[in-house]
């Protein structure tokens, strides 16, 4: 049997950062404030994430690069990372993320690498709940309702269940 499979999923674009809800604004925010704090010598691209735990912290991270460039790492992984050590009981509701260059904030909302999403979607599995995603540039934000429309088909423990030959 032969079947095509379809995957789609909607999310909303806010042309004007002004009309998120307060908390969501508040958010995107703390990422470009941490934003600030990444040390990226060598792309000058700086990112920052904000992660709101369930509890109603916000726990920040930005990229901290290094000469040894794949020791560098991302700013939602850094940000989830200090959540995970620091607020084991707690849990992400949802994460922005915000990049600068050279000029300044990008315009363009910035998507999370691969890495990030994969690491984003064991979090939503370890905690059981969904992660909004707010994908900030300049002026526009992109709400996603969960890290798993960003990474569908994605590999995680359920596999490694998988029956050995
Ligand atoms: N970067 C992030 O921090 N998050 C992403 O999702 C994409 C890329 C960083 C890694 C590197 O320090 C710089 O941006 C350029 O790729």
């Amino acid at each position: 049997m032969i079947r095509t499979n379809n995957i789609s999923f909607s999310y909303k674009e806010y042309g004007r950062n002004e009309d998120l809800a307060p908390e969501d604004l508040e958010l995107v925010l703390a990422a470009r404030e941490v934003a600030l704090n990444a040390y990226a010598p060598y792309s000058k691209f700086r990112v920052g994430a904000a992660i709101r735990l369930n509890s109603g912290i916000i726990v920040k991270g930005a990229n901290v690069e290094n000469a040894a460039f794949p020791s560098g790492i991302c700013a939602e992984r850094n940000a989830l990372s200090t959540s995970v050590s620091n607020y084991p009981d707690d849990f992400p509701v949802s994460v922005a993320i915000a990049a600068m260059n050279e000029d300044g904030i990008t315009e363009d909302p910035v998507p999370p690498c691969g890495n990030c999403r994969q690491v984003l979607a064991e979090e939503e599995s370890r905690t059981g709940k969904t992660i909004r995603i707010l994908l900030s540039g300049k002026n526009s934000t992109a709400v996603i309702d969960s890290i798993s429309s960003l990474l569908p088909l994605q590999f995680n423990k359920k596999n490694l269940k998988a029956d050995l030959p």
